[in-house]
């Protein structure tokens, strides 16, 4: 007997229903649901929501971890015909690029770790940007870039073949990592700079929010590019 009650006390402090929901997105923000809610009709949350959205749609571009949004939301104004989707896991952060957002009808937000959204896509999108990825510098934490060659294989599947793929970063390790991965998987990278802001190739540049803080901190900005296969 006693050892049931002390199971029933664990099983209550440790089960959570809701974790049986497959969480997609990262929640730091307290009230961040009804904040959040005042955006609903520019953001999404659900596997559901996410595909009946784009069902249908063409000239779809994605950003991957596009924070506040800055790059993502002048490229949507820019292009009015294409839709813009940028990929967030945190809500928080999500929160911040939707007060932004005036009236930008094609434009979407999808919260949640791209991890979780492996099989939502399949030849989707039109072209990816990826701006200041998280550049976990341990050599052990390798596999976490986005740029690692399995995302690479990922953003294949998610993307048109011969779609372009515009990588961006002040990381020097990451930005080496990127070339070795694209070289040894077989990929070629084109207007690879060390210099983007001086580099002309790179003319219609949109800053980012990083790219602004890190270059006003006098690092040089590393840019590449390539197309899925
Ligand atoms: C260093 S910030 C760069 C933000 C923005 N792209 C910029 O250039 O200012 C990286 C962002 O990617 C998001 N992120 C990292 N890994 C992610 C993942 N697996 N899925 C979705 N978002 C991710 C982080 O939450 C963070 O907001």
């Amino acid at each position: 007997m006693y050892y049931f009650y002390v199971f029933v006390i664990l099983l209550k402090l440790f089960y959570n229903p809701n974790n049986k929901e497959k969480k997609l997105r990262v929640r730091r923000e307290k009230n961040i649901d009804r904040k959040l809610e005042l955006y609903r009709d520019t953001y999404l949350i659900d596997k559901d929501e996410i595909s009946n959205k784009l069902s249908g749609k063409n000239n779809i571009y994605v950003e991957i971890g596009m924070g506040k949004g800055d790059f993502i939301l002048e490229l949507a104004r820019r292009n009015p015909d294409n839709l813009y989707i940028g990929i967030e896991r945190s809500d928080a952060v999500v929160l911040k690029a939707l007060k932004k957002i005036e009236n930008q009808k094609n434009l979407l937000f999808v919260i949640a770790n791209i991890d979780d959204l492996r099989d939502q896509f399949e030849n989707t999108f039109d072209g990816l940007y990826l701006n200041f990825s998280d550049p976990w510098p341990k050599k052990r934490h390798y596999k976490r870039r986005l740029l690692y060659r399995e995302y690479l294989d990922l953003y294949d599947k998610w993307l048109k073949k011969g779609s372009l793929i515009q990588f961006k970063t002040d990381n020097d390790i990451l930005f080496e990592f990127t070339l070795e991965e694209l070289e040894e998987t077989g990929r070629e990278a084109f207007d690879v700079t060390r210099d983007l802001h001086e580099d002309s190739r790179y003319s219609d540049n949109i800053v980012t929010e990083y790219e602004n803080k890190f270059s006003k901190m006098g690092f040089t900005i590393k840019g590449l590019r390539f197309y899925s296969r």
